[in-house]
């Protein structure tokens, strides 16, 4: 897509979205992606890069959206929890990782689960067959205030034999 010399093109969920050059170079890319795109997944939690709320793939790989200034996934490939359902072709509907939450019930109030998903998602390509330790590093970054670390342990788990019967 061409875009006029005052504005610049990012790519989220693998389309190109046109953005004044202005809004790029003074917001964070948690703003554009809730604000310009209305893309409300990934969720405002501390602000600070601390609590893993509003955490996106960028290239593949987890980044805290509050403290990325948008300008800086100029020519990268961002993934929010919107683009999950085409990371993963082999299954139709919910990505494996979101169906392994809603199969173990895996929220209470919800708000920190677009962080541990995108977590579970960016571990799981990496390593598909983690065990509970590996799991337990992965999200220790990540808060849930309401406790739910027990199903949500379950759940990244399932995902895993998920993952591995859509990949066989
Ligand atoms: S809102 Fe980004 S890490 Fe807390
Ligand atoms: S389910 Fe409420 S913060 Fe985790």
């Amino acid at each position: 897509m061409h875009a006029p010399a005052s504005h610049s093109s990012v790519v989220v969920n693998g389309q190109p979205f046109v953005l004044p050059q202005s809004t790029l170079a003074s917001a964070t890319l948690l703003h554009v992606l809730r604000n310009d795109l209305a893309l409300n997944g990934p969720k405002y939690g501390c602000g600070l890069g601390q609590c893993g709320a509003c955490t996106v793939l960028v290239d593949g790989i987890a980044a805290r959206a509050c403290v990325i200034p948008a300008q800086g996934v100029a020519g990268r490939e961002v993934t929010t929890l919107e683009g999950l359902p085409r990371r993963c072709s082999r299954t139709a509907g919910l990505h494996p990782v979101q169906q392994a939450f809603v199969d173990e019930q895996a929220a209470q109030c919800g708000y920190c689960l677009n962080g541990m998903v995108m977590m579970a998602v960016a571990l799981l390509e990496r390593n598909p067959d983690p065990d509970e330790a590996a799991v337990r590093r992965e999200l220790s970054g990540n808060l849930c205030r309401c406790g739910t670390h027990v199903e949500i342990m379950r759940a990244v788990l399932r995902a895993a034999v998920l993952m591995r019967e859509a990949q066989a």
